[in-house]
């Protein structure tokens, strides 16, 4: 397994470098990285393996921000940070920043050696034999401010750019447990099971369950349906759901979540458990009143605007509101906004299909992929030729 290390003075570059190699492992690159240098241009071209990082006290909160973009986007990279700040407050930011392993500053031998097994250990679970993702996804939720905003289509539309325009492993959870029609925006098969065919048995929840609950839609995209009849739903509770979330992020590197606009405990454990949760309004003015009261509520909640992001969705820009107002009423900034294309979003709810393969270079899906390449930190990938898209191939 390739490692990268990058340390402030020679003398630990070579501490590192023999350490690393005890443990049987391939240096590929060793940096002496100056006082105040900056952490992005070090980190060009490092996308899997190990990265053996020390921060000193004065760069450790730029460097966090730094590599919390990278870990989001390269779910193979693990960090382990090696800083003589062992703060809690720092150590919270540090596991916020996907950092695996922190090492007190200097660091003994025996230190790195321990952390470097704990990563190694993790990397040899990450891949198994059928390809599936073990490690921690991150959920990404949608909740509409009122009902028909357009979670559901946003949602699933997100889903297949993960999947299949930025190759990700993504499951989508149907989690508008009595109403839920996410399946129709993502295929024209009726799903054989769905999330309740899990919490029925949970004490049996593995893999291979949760495996023979979902849809495969792509290789790379599965969709864990709502339950058929609005009775079962309601059996549904919070802590079951927990048990589902914790495994599909095991085996998936992002779980959508298309949630139900009236919070009870199952959406409210689902929001809790989300890293990003996407507000999805419609423009104008009684959803805008809901949507304060959304926002408001999440709040209080705790969910600062690193989780929160606004969707203005059906945007017309010569509506009668315009996104300052609306983020004066509402008291979040606008994420994104996103046009309204009805012929080409009917369509594509009629079909089954992604918009992705309809109408490839409109609005709506243009805005999504935005949306998507910030939200994973990754640039779009070129696009992919014709003949990919027509065969379903990844970029
Ligand atoms: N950007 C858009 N332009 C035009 N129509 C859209 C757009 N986004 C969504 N729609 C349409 O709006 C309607 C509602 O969308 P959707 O079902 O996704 O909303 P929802 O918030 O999930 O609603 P519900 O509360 O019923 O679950 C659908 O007919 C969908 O096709
Ligand atoms: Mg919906």
């Amino acid at each position: 397994m390739n490692t990268y290390l990058l340390a402030p003075d020679a003398a630990t570059v070579e501490l590192l470098r023999n350490t690393v190699q005890s443990q049987s492992l391939t240096v590929k690159s060793a940096l002496v990285r100056a006082a105040g240098q900056s952490l992005l241009p070090l980190l060009q071209n490092i996308e899997s393996g190990i990265l053996l990082l020390c921060s000193s006290q004065a760069q450790l909160a730029e460097d966090l921000e730094t590599l919390e973009s990278m870990t989001w986007s390269n779910p193979q990279l693990s960090v382990v940070l090696i800083s003589d700040s062992d703060t809690k407050e720092n150590l919270m930011r540090a596991m916020r920043a996907g950092i695996r392993e922190v090492v007190a500053s200097p660091p003994a031998q025996s230190d790195l050696i321990a952390a470097l097994r704990r990563v190694v250990g993790h990397h040899g679970k990450t891949r198994n034999a059928d390809d599936s993702f073990v490690g921690t996804g991150k959920v990404v939720a949608f909740i509409s401010c009122k009902g028909g905003s357009g979670s559901t289509f946003l949602a699933t539309n997100m889903a297949y750019l993960i999947a299949d325009t930025f190759n990700r492993r993504c499951v989508l959870v149907d989690l508008d447990l009595q109403y839920g029609d996410a399946s129709y925006y993502m295929s024209q098969d009726d799903a054989k099971n769905n999330i309740s065919d899990l919490t029925q048995q949970i004490d049996r929840l593995d893999a291979q369950l949760l495996s023979s609950c979902m849809q495969r839609i792509t290789p790379r995209l599965n969709l864990l349906a709502a339950p058929n009849e609005p009775g079962v739903a309601l059996a549904i509770t919070a802590n079951q759901l927990e048990q589902v979330l914790t495994l599909a992020k095991r085996m998936h590197e992002f779980v959508v979540l298309d949630l139900d606009s009236a919070i009870d405990a199952v959406t409210l454990k689902a929001l809790d458990m989300a890293d990003v949760v996407f507000v999805t309004m419609e423009c104008n003015l009684p959803v805008v009143r809901n949507a304060k009261r959304l926002v408001k509520l999440f709040h209080s909640l705790g969910y600062g605007d690193d989780k929160l992001k606004l969707l203005v969705n059906k945007f017309q820009s010569d509506g009668v509101l315009d996104v300052k107002s609306i983020e004066q009423a509402v008291a979040i900034k606008v994420n994104h906004t996103i046009p309204n294309q009805v012929e080409a979003v009917t369509e594509a709810f009629n079909l089954g299909r992604p918009l992705e393969l309809l109408h490839p270079q409109n609005g709506v899906l243009k805005a999504l992929r935005e949306i998507t390449s910030s939200l994973l930190h990754t640039p779009l990938p070129k696009t992919r030729g014709w003949m990919d898209r027509l065969m379903g191939k990844a970029a």
